[in-house]
């Protein structure tokens, strides 16, 4: 794993990370928050969007939403959005939920900004390298299990 300087453009300014998924309303969404919420008091830059557009301008999917009020994560405030070319130069690190969406992210990067990586690489303990898709799995625990291991190698990376 790559320390911290040799990702972020700027090391004295705080990073801006964000975090990728298919919908935006399950994991990507959930990450944020986690991650938010572990960091408290470290200036950390952060958002969340989706490869796909079927879901802009909704709140996180109730069912994930409820599964992370029981671990004390309030994702009720966040929206859905696409992801946008700009996010490759408004971001210095793109986290990817699983390898489908690290492929879409690359397919869509102009090569210039942001370093791509698969978020669940931040928690080789797990022997995963995506987080499985709730939306699909029903697993909101598990997926919130992983987001969360991640999180924190995330956070100690920085
Ligand atoms: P997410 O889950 O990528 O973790 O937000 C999904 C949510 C919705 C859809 C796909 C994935 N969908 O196709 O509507």
């Amino acid at each position: 794993m790559l320390p911290y300087h040799n990702i972020m453009s700027d090391p004295a300014k705080p990073p801006r990370i964000l975090f990728v998924c298919l919908g935006n309303i399950c994991r990507s969404p959930a990450a944020e928050g986690v991650v938010q919420r572990m960091a408290e008091g470290r200036a950390l830059e952060l958002d969340s969007a989706g490869t796909g557009n079927w879901h802009v301008g909704e709140p996180p999917y109730g069912h994930m939403q409820r599964a992370a009020k029981q671990r004390g994560y309030d994702l009720s405030s966040l929206r859905a959005r696409q992801v946008k070319v700009q996010d490759f130069k408004d971001f210095d690190l793109i986290l990817a939920m699983d390898e489908k969406n690290l492929a879409d992210l690359r397919a869509l990067d102009p090569g210039t900004g942001a370093a791509l990586r698969l978020f669940m690489e931040y928690a080789p303990q797990t022997g995963v390298t995506a987080v499985p898709d709730p939306y699909y799995t029903r697993d909101f625990d598990g997926a919130l299990d992983l987001i969360e291991a991640a999180a924190r190698g995330l956070l100690t990376s920085l």
